[in-house]
Formats: structure tokens, C-alpha cells, sequence
């Protein structure tokens, strides 16, 4: 038995594990919003879970966020983990480009020294091109490898901040305001009761896609998150593996 069984915390993960139906809760001590550190035993935690769970030749598909980026750094290269692909989960450009799904993939690469492709996708199309797009060689051939994904790592973000940090346009964000929308994961913004109400017009893995990957770890932490994540987990596949901190985990027991 770890500490960690002594410190109240492991109960907390039955408690919101059960209560969200999903696989696993993994919590870590502090809060996101408060201290930096947190982000990264977020980070650790979740290299730990990953690294034992990940088969060699496997796909990894990753989004982007400051949480997701911290990771890698706790990867250390190993024989069996040089046949993995990892992917972004979503093509957009949109973000600080430390941040982005396509160099966050590339990280976990060059930490796991497996292989990376990238996959840059215009987030300011027209409807039309956007469509028209669809049709391209590459795009097609990155929409088929979602179909093929192991795993994916993902963040969760609140829906404003995303809207904002995004700087989306007045009428998005009125809209996402008339819908309620609180949180956000690659590219879709859901309400509280986990109902995808808007998405943006990007290329990337699809909600239902996503319910076919065996394996999810989404990762997210901070109190200012905890109605964000409910919003998503309310939804989430089954199979998904929550990794956040004490904070969030207190904040959604509240809110429950
Ligand atoms: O933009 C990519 C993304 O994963 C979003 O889907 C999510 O809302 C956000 O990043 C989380 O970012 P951070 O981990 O920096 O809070």
C-alpha cells in the first residue's frame, strides 16, 4: 500500500470514479489554478499511467494545452516504446505554438524516441473549403488514422477561457453563452449535461471515433475546471481515465 492510501485521496478517486461511471480516477495533491507544480505532478502521474498501459506499436493521438505539454518531460526513452505514432488529435493551428497538438506530439516522440506525424489544418476556412478540404489526399489519409488510434491524451478546458484564449468571434461566444457551455475538449464545447453544442470547424478525431479508442486519459486540474470537467464527463466513453488534482476533485464533489 502506497502513502497515498492513508491520505484520503484514493477514496476520493472511488467516490468520483463511481460516480462518473468512467474507468479510473487518478488525483494528485494541490491545485492547477494555485501552484504551478501541480501541473506538473499532473504531467508525471499521467507519464507513469501511460508508459505501463502503451503497447510498442501502438498510435497515440494528443491535443494541445499546457497541461498535455507537461508530460513528456517524464517520458524517458525506452526500447519498447520506440514504435509508437504519436498524432495530433486535431489539426487546428490556433494556439501559442509551444502549445499545439502538432509540436506536444512531436515532444512525446522525441521523449519516448518513437515516430511523430504532424498535420496542420486552417482554423479560419469557409464552410466551403472547409468541405472541399475534406476531399484532400492528406486530409483524408489523417481522418482514416483516426480510425486507428490506441489512445488518446487529451485536456479539458473551461468554455469561456477557451473561447477567449482562442479569440473567437463576439457571435461564438455569445452563442456559447445562449447554449451554456462549460467545457471544452479537442475542439468541442459541451454543457453541463456533457451535450456537444458547438464545434469547431477544423479536422480531427470525432466524438464518435473517440468512443472506439480503448484507451482515454484526459487530463485536466485547477478548481476553476471542476464544472468543465463534470460538463465533459458527463459524456465521456467509459473507457476514460481521469488524471486531476485535489482541488478539481473536492470542487466536483461539491457540485455534484
Ligand atoms: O487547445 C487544446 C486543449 O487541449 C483544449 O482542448 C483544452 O480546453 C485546453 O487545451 C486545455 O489547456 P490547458 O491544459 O492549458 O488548460
Amino acid at each position: 500500500p502506497t502513502m497515498e492510501k492513508w491520505t484520503g485521496r484514493s477514496s476520493l478517486e472511488r467516490r468520483l470514479q463511481e460516480y462518473l461511471g468512467i474507468s479510473a480516477v487518478k488525483i494528485v495533491a494541490g491545485d492547477c489554478d494555485r501552484d504551478p507544480v501541480t501541473k506538473n505532478l499532473l504531467g508525471l502521474k499521467t507519464a507513469e499511467a501511460f508508459v505501463s498501459t502503451i503497447e510498442n506499436g501502438q498510435i497515440i493521438a494528443v491535443t494541445g494545452g499546457s497541461t498535455i505539454a507537461s508530460i513528456p518531460n517524464y517520458i524517458e526513452k525506452a526500447n519498447d516504446l520506440q514504435e509508437l505514432l504519436f498524432i495530433a488529435a486535431r489539426g487546428g493551428v490556433g494556439e501559442d505554438i509551444g502549445l499545439q497538438a502538432n509540436v506536444i506530439a512531436a515532444s512525446f516522440a522525441e521523449a519516448c524516441g518513437g515516430k511523430y506525424r504532424t498535420f496542420y489544418y486552417p482554423e479560419s476556412l469557409s464552410e466551403e473549403t472547409h468541405k472541399a478540404f475534406q476531399n484532400e489526399p492528406s486530409v483524408r489519409k489523417m481522418i482514416q488514422l483516426y480510425e486507428q488510434v490506441d489512445c488518446v491524451i487529451h485536456g479539458i478546458g473551461e468554455a469561456q477561457t477557451m473561447a477567449n484564449l482562442r479569440e473567437s468571434s463576439t457571435e461564438e461566444k455569445e452563442m456559447l453563452q445562449k447554449t451554456e457551455a462549460k467545457g471544452e475538449a479537442f475542439g468541442y464545447y459541451f454543457d453541463r449535461t456533457g451535450k456537444a453544442v458547438h464545434r469547431i470547424r477544423t479536422v480531427g478525431i470525432q466524438i464518435d471515433q473517440l468512443e472506439r479508442v480503448p484507451l482515454i486519459y484526459a487530463v485536466a486540474g485547477g478548481i476553476s475546471k471542476a464544472a468543465a470537467i463534470l460538463a465533459y464527463m458527463s459524456t465521456a466513453p467509459k473507457q476514460t481515465v481521469l488524471i486531476t488534482d485535489e482541488a478539481a476533485a473536492q470542487e466536483m464533489l461539491k457540485q455534484i
